[in-house]
């Protein structure tokens, strides 16, 4: 089957508002050190380029889950494939994801660092579809709302390609 990238936002877009995101944060956790923790892999890119926006001191781990397999549908199955480095307790922990789709992801995430006793803990999502949410998720920093599309690039995937494009395009299938 043929397929085709349909530009939803462009990389102009994109950059400001991750640009507005690292104010926001640098803002709100004033005087701390934010700890952000990147979901690989699709939430390399947004992290990269927000902690480059962000201007209070910042620490970084990564930890990688899975909930897709190579369809577009979550399985629903949220597997740990790679833990964190180091502990999160009294840190302030800012989760960095590339989307909130169904919320089960986050949901069995937040709840599961959540437990390690950290400062804080709050969520940052560049792309977020609200009207596909199954489980209540609370999304501190939202880059854009989108609609139900499949969407790739900036570090997000159709069965493992075009994480690398600048922007955020919709896969059709023609
Ligand atoms: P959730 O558990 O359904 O919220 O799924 C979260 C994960 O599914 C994200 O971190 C992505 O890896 C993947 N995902 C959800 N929607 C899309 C999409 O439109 N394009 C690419 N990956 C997606
Ligand atoms: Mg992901």
């Amino acid at each position: 089957m043929a397929e085709s990238v349909r530009v939803l936002l462009t990389e102009e877009e994109v950059d400001k508002r991750i640009k507005e995101l690292g104010e926001k944060i640098s803002k709100d956790y004033q005087g701390e050190t934010v700890h952000l923790v990147c979901v690989l892999k699709g939430g390399v890119f947004f992290m990269c380029e927000l902690a480059k926006r962000i201007t209070i001191p910042v620490t970084m781990d990564f930890m990688s889950a899975s909930s897709y397999g190579s369809s577009t549908k979550s399985s629903g199955v949220v597997k740990i494939v790679k833990d964190l480095d180091e502990p999160l307790k009294d840190r302030h922990v800012l989760i960095v994801e590339d989307i909130v789709d169904s919320g089960r992801t986050l949901s069995y995430l937040i709840k599961m660092l959540g437990d390690r006793e950290p400062a804080s803990i709050k969520l940052c999502t560049l792309l977020d579809k609200p009207e596909r949410r199954v489980t209540d998720v609370k999304v501190d920093y939202t880059g854009f709302e989108i609609p139900d599309e499949f969407v790739v690039g900036y570090g997000l995937d159709y069965d493992q390609r075009y994480r690398n494009l600048p922007y955020i395009g919709v896969v059709e299938f023609n």
